[in-house]
């Protein structure tokens, strides 16, 4: 019987540079038994140095796994995960499956917490791209002039056809804060959709790698130029779109409620 309960550990790298990292997933990482992550990872922090290592895949143990590729394949991907990960946890080690930006927010790894429920996982929460998309614009990103509140939603849902209740076009309709995680979004789809609630001259902003000391960018326009603006510049994969009047307002000139 191990002397120890073992543990495991949905961690986030925080988004950007190495440094948004929090003290805490800073130790789970240097005391791990095992850490599961993208390839890239032991060669970007130090504190893996001489820790087990496995590649996390992307998606495992999500219906998105599943769409892309047979059961058979799937099931070959997530097997050796899943019998290193009970046998290290079996064994009273700890388990850290890393993950960029707050695991919970659209976050790829989030399938190993169900499909490890039974283990008691426990999130080590993290900077989002969303918390730095925020801090390169700058302002109160709850400070519209008649809203309070923001919407995070995903911008491909508008080429990819989703007509669930809170499609893009029915969020529009409150003029919130709108912050959309992008993956591979036609923007001419989404300004269509958002079109159905915000004006035309509603400000709208894109912030490429956030949180990336030498790359991040901002790039600004209302939601009638944003295909434009967008067209003029090559986007990254990492980027977020921000909508909301709350963008014409100077920090600090928010309602207090
Ligand atoms: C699979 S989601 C992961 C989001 C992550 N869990 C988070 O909290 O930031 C990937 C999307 O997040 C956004 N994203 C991730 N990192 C980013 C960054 N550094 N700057 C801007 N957007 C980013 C992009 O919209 C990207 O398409």
């Amino acid at each position: 019987m191990p002397t120890k309960p073992g543990k495991l550990y949905l961690v986030s790298l925080g988004t950007g540079d190495p440094d948004h990292l929090t003290l805490r997933a800073d130790r789970v990482m240097r005391e791990a038994d095992l850490v599961v992550g993208q390839a890239d990872a032991p060669s970007r922090y130090p504190q893996l140095a001489g820790r087990r290592f496995m590649e996390a895949g992307h998606g495992l143990f999500t219906p998105m796994a599943r769409r892309r590729a047979s059961p058979e394949e799937v099931e070959a991907e997530e097997a050796p995960r899943r019998q290193a990960i009970r046998d290290c946890v079996a064994a009273g080690g700890t388990v850290a499956v890393l993950t960029q930006g707050d695991p919970t927010l659209y976050g790829p790894q989030i399938g190993y917490l169900d499909a490890f429920r039974d283990l008691g996982p426990e999130v080590v929460p993290g900077i989002s791209s969303f918390a730095a998309g925020n801090a390169a614009l700058g302002c109160a990103v709850t400070g519209g002039s008649d809203s309070q509140s923001v919407i995070l939603s995903l911008g491909k849902n508008a080429n990819e056809g989703y007509g669930g209740r809170d499609r893009l076009s029915v969020l529009a309709q409150s003029r919130s804060a709108l912050v959309l995680f992008t993956m591979r979004t036609d923007l001419a789809r989404v300004v269509e959709e958002l079109r159905a609630g915000y004006p035309g001259d509603t400000p709208a902003a894109i912030v490429c790698h956030a949180g990336r000391e030498a790359r991040q960018q901002v790039l600004r326009a209302t939601l009638d130029t944003l295909v434009e603006v967008a067209g003029r510049h090559e986007l990254p994969f990492e980027h977020l779109v921000y909508v909301g009047d709350f963008l014409a307002r100077p920090a600090g000139d928010y309602q207090d409620g």
